[in-house]
């Protein structure tokens, strides 16, 4: 597989052909997402809820995304990796907006950032794409607005609502975004956006008229616990298969079936004898 850039998604969405992007958050699932060829990687400020525990993605920290985005960076050759700017690292100032985007640039080696907002973030993202660092809006349903939500819905649902995505979205594409991820928006209305956008859409829950998709991880794979929401399709049940195999390893060293002689290391009985006659 070729290496994958904004240059290259881009012609991929001039040729119709789909764009894929999953989240990872550390080097051993990013280099199984890299041998899989799926063409860019986030890592989401989701990290917060399924690598840290918290409830929402409120508390993730620069140092967060900067460890983890590293961490991701460096198991990839062909992969797009982008990394999603957190909570209040943006939002205060285009100053602001830009020093963080270039930490995740330097010390996180990302290739592009994510922001969520449009028509309020756009001088931000103006400010960072002006210093070269290519960036991706993220409207619809965003996360780091949950409180104003009141809790993760589907956004859009009224004409007014509708109408302000739309807007949204063309303000995120004239400030010079090369990709939007439109998430929980009506599939009707993801598709219109794209129809109209000559920048890049990923949906997530926003049906598949979008130029690509993007899943977290665990939802993909099945480890995610409890209830997958509706947008979520797991393509295998990988948390029952982990802990079937930890259940299986607790049992065996239990029994001491494991480690079998052929997990140990050998010792000249020779030197086993001078051990012993020295203690
Ligand atoms: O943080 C994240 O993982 C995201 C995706 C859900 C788009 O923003």
């Amino acid at each position: 597989m070729s290496k994958n850039t904004v240059l290259s998604m881009q012609k991929q969405k001039r040729a119709g052909e789909k764009i894929t992007m999953v989240t990872s958050y550390d080097y051993s699932m990013a280099r199984l997402v890299e041998e899989a060829g799926i063409n860019a990687i986030l890592v989401g400020d989701s990290l917060g809820m399924t690598m840290l525990g918290y409830a929402d993605t409120l508390p993730v920290t620069m140092e967060d995304m900067i460890h983890h985005t590293a961490a991701v960076s460096r198991a990839l050759t062909n992969t797009f990796l982008v990394s999603d700017m957190p909570f209040l690292s943006y939002q205060t100032s285009e100053r602001d907006a830009l020093a963080n985007a270039g930490r995740l640039v330097k010390e996180g080696h990302a290739q592009a950032v994510k922001l969520e907002g449009g028509a309020t973030v756009a001088s931000q993202i103006k400010a960072i794409v002006d210093a070269g660092i290519p960036v991706q809006g993220h409207i619809g349903m965003t996360p780091q607005s949950v409180n104003a939500f009141g809790g993760f819905k589907v956004q859009g649902k009224d004409a007014d609502a509708a109408k302000r995505i739309v807007e949204d979205a063309y303000q995120v594409q004239e400030a010079g975004a090369f990709s939007v991820v439109l998430e929980c928006v009506p599939a009707p209305l993801a598709s219109f956006i794209t129809e109209r956008l000559d920048i890049i859409t990923i949906g997530i829950g926003a049906g598949s008229g979008c130029d690509g998709q993007v899943l977290v991880y665990q939802d993909l794979l099945g480890i995610t616990r409890g209830h997958a929401p509706k947008m979520v399709k797991q393509f295998g049940q990988l948390g029952d298969a982990i802990v079937g195999c930890y259940k299986a390893y607790a049992e065996e060293v239990r029994s001491g079936a494991f480690p079998a002689a052929e997990n140990a290391f050998a010792l000249d009985e020779a030197v086993m004898d001078e051990v012993r006659k020295s203690f």
